[in-house]
């Protein structure tokens, strides 16, 4: 059984769904998987041009999604890929944010992608930082009817924190939240900290769209690169759902699909202990980790083991 890239309907027939309870798809590189992305996306655009309808995107931000963008924006300037149908909801904003702020998620959306395509600057919503406290909770509920009136999300592209947040969705989040003020977790200020030049200049607060927004988009793209997600990604697809790791609240998602890098897979089962899972293409070095991982499992030495019932 191939370990990559496996259709929704080889995931679901495949013995990986024994631990993954999300579709997921691995790949060598993030630009490979990448690139599988802005397809889906392009795709989905040129659909709803050919129904003269709106195509509805729900953007993020942060690093993974630099290389998806990168690409629509070679799609657009080398094989003609329009986006005049398409209208944009970010998942977030720090709170306050001035947006032409060096860390703004307005700069951000411009620089990566917008200022290079033909998007209408109409089209666009990103959630305001420069809101006064007392019009946040309007312009909130204003976002969810906004993405109502076009019809809501067609997809919905993801990052995940190493808190296992969506959007800024973290842990103790309801997974019927709707888009709102929130306090940001202690790990995700630190992990912006260099963005901001020290992590007390890193805003405590942020708009984000609710658990709840993200659950009503039709399709979800959620994507992670890296050795430093792997642990939370494997948390998210085979633990059981719960508002620890938000991003377990896709679960419930019918039509997700983790989208990995190979560094960001290497904690599920299927790559990390795939003998459990019967997934099993032999060679010394799995055998060797696998005789590791029977040891520490019965907590015994090698030669206590009876190998006369290893099969
Ligand atoms: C960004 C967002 C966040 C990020 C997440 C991962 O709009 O909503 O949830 O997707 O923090 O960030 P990166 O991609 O920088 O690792």
């Amino acid at each position: 059984m191939s370990n990559k890239v496996l259709t929704k309907e080889k995931w679901e027939a495949s013995p990986f769904t024994k631990k993954e309870k999300i579709h997921t798809q691995l790949y060598e590189t993030s630009f490979s998987a990448s690139t599988a992305i802005a397809v889906e996306i392009a795709d989905m655009i040129r659909e709803k041009q050919s129904l003269d309808e709106f195509c509805v995107l729900g953007l993020a931000t942060g690093s993974s999604p630099k290389s998806v963008y990168k690409e629509l924006v070679r799609l657009h300037k080398e094989e003609g890929l329009s986006f005049e149908n398409v209208i944009t909801f970010n998942l977030d904003e720090y709170y306050p944010m001035d947006p032409n702020a060096l860390q703004s998620y307005v700069k951000f959306m411009h620089e990566q992608l917008f200022d290079h395509i033909d998007i209408k600057p109409e089209n666009i919503h990103i959630p305001e930082g420069t809101l006064s406290k007392t019009s946040v909770g309007d312009f909130c509920f204003s976002y969810e009817e906004e993405i109502d009136k076009y019809g809501g999300l067609d997809i919905q592209i993801l990052g995940i924190g190493r808190t296992g947040h969506i959007g800024f969705n973290e842990p103790g989040s309801s997974s019927q939240s709707m888009t709102r003020l929130v306090n940001l977790d202690s790990i995700t200020r630190m992990d912006a900290a260099s963005d901001f030049f020290g992590e007390e200049n890193v805003p405590i607060k942020a708009i984000t769209m609710g658990v709840g927004t993200i659950m009503k988009a039709r399709r979800i793209i959620i994507m992670a690169w890296g050795e430093t997600k792997a642990g939370i990604v494997a948390q998210a697809i085979e633990n059981s759902p719960s508002d620890n790791v938000p991003a377990s609240y896709l679960q419930f998602h019918p039509n997700t699909s983790f989208i990995l890098d190979a560094a960001a897979g290497s904690e599920l089962s299927r790559r990390k202990i795939p003998w459990t899972l019967g997934v099993i293409d032999w060679n010394p070095e799995l055998t060797k980790r696998a005789v590791i991982w029977l040891c520490e499992t019965l907590t015994k030495a090698y030669f206590e083991i009876d190998r006369s019932r290893l099969q």
